[in-house]
């Protein structure tokens, strides 16, 4: 028999894919992560929740106390969704991407509620607070440069002012784009006291990388410590546009073999530091002609490393290799930061009682640190928060190749049923 969240995961197949790259492409804040969320919102209604879009676009879907736990809150002045557990992911994605980064936690997270619905219904499992399912938009930062959007607005890591002012591609502000879906750029901003009726967050995550797919036979799920500092910088080559033809090879000031030498220097730099990591995945010439020299390039860099102070040498020996590049060719170029998470260790006390719920069904569970970003590392400094990741057989992630077995995203379902069941039966602190 298909399992829901398989069900569920189907219902997403033919939603925003991509013709060139296959797999999906889903841009925060367009019209195939808006579908998406239009699901989403379907499948809560479905199972009762009560569903807000919030003045920062985060989905939040409220599955209350029932009435007599209701009651208790009432004679002891608690309001009736504080202290809640939020479960959930994000429904965008990078350019050409697979088909679980995000989906497979907010599919889970409907998945994980019917579990918890029926195992309250049979009297298997007496709540003490409100589960809410939370879908983040714009995580990838794929549309606007800024990863992680949602969740950076409501905890404050970033200030409206910066967000409504980042564009997309085609130029599109943020602002116009958020307008667009019926939000009120307005009222964006911190929301501190949402934030202060959460008392954990958990995101299930398909795994981006090879470890638990090393282990076929080990258990299907692990939970995260930690995640590595990343950050993302704009280079801009300035040179002379000119004629593919007429312009001899000497007079040449061409900010693509400039470059194309910061490329290579990216390489070489960051292979010589262990543990660290550094990709260009994004290049683009002004104006882009093939028999034109450009006249502009710029090359996104994305860094990570688990020491910061690492993360910012290493952006800083770049920087250097960019302006000697630059000089060689005769051109000009400058830097901009566009974002930079430190690293982030998740809540100790909280991750290992993940481990210590899932370990009661399965062998061998164990912490292991992500080298991608998500909004839960964001969420950590302002509320307990810790992952589940869930094995992917090819390792590969942002990729069409991103793949999760059936068996496998059960399971997955499965553990995050357990830990929730434990966070919601927990009394709430007064
Ligand atoms: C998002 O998945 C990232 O790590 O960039
Ligand atoms: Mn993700
Ligand atoms: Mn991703």
């Amino acid at each position: 028999m298909t399992s829901t969240v398989v069900r569920l995961m189907q219902d997403l197949e033919t939603i925003g894919r991509d013709p060139i790259r296959g797999g999906y492409s889903r841009p925060g804040f367009g019209e195939h992560e808006l579908t998406m969320l239009e699901w989403f919102v379907a499948e809560a209604k479905a199972r009762g929740l009560d569903v807000e879009r919030d003045q920062n676009g985060i989905t939040w879907a409220w599955w209350d106390l029932p009435a007599e736990q209701t009651a208790e809150r009432t004679a002891d002045q608690t309001s009736a969704r504080e202290h809640a557990i939020a479960t959930g992911s994000h429904l965008d994605s990078v350019p050409g991407g697979g088909a679980f980064d995000g989906p497979l936690g907010v599919a889970s997270s409907l998945a994980s509620l019917d579990q918890l619905q029926e195992r309250e219904a049979k009297g298997e499992l007496r709540r003490r607070k409100p589960l809410v399912l939370a879908v983040f938009p714009e995580e990838e930062g794929s549309r606007f440069g800024v990863a992680c959007l949602g969740s950076r607005l409501i905890t404050g890591a970033i200030t409206p002012e910066r967000a409504l002012s980042l564009t997309d591609r085609e130029g599109n502000s943020f602002a116009d784009a958020a307008r667009a879906t019926g939000l009120n750029p307005d009222l964006m901003g911190a929301d501190r006291a949402r934030l202060a009726g959460l008392d954990a967050f958990v995101e299930l995550h398909v795994e981006q990388g090879k470890f638990l797919g090393n282990n076929p036979l080990g258990p299907a799920v692990a939970v995260a410590s930690s995640i590595l500092g990343h950050g993302r910088w704009r280079f801009s080559f300035f040179g002379q546009g000119n004629h593919a033809g007429t312009t001899l090879m000497v007079d040449r000031r061409d900010p693509m073999v400039a470059a194309a030498a910061f490329v290579l220097a990216v390489r070489e730099t960051v292979a010589a530091q262990a543990d660290a990591r550094g990709t260009v995945g994004r290049l683009e010439p002004v104006p882009g002609g093939t028999n034109v020299v450009a006249s502009r390039v710029d090359v996104w860099l994305d860094v990570r490393h688990p020491e910061d102070t690492v993360t910012a040498a290493l952006v800083q020996s770049i920087y250097d290799r960019a302006v000697a590049a630059a000089g060689a060719e005769g051109c000009t170029m400058d830097m901009v930061e566009e974002s930079m998470s430190g690293t982030v260790h998740f809540d100790d006390s909280l991750s290992r009682s993940l481990v210590t719920s899932l370990s009661a069904t399965t062998s061998g569970v164990e912490m292991l640190p992500s080298g991608a970003g998500h909004d839960a590392g964001i969420l950590a400094a302002h509320l307990p928060s810790a992952m589940i990741f869930t094995r992917n057989p090819s390792g590969i992630s942002h990729a069409p190749e991103e793949h999760v077995e059936d068996a496998d995203a059960q399971a997955g379902v499965d553990a995050l049923t357990d830990a929730l069941a434990a966070l919601l039966s927990e009394e709430a602190a007064q």
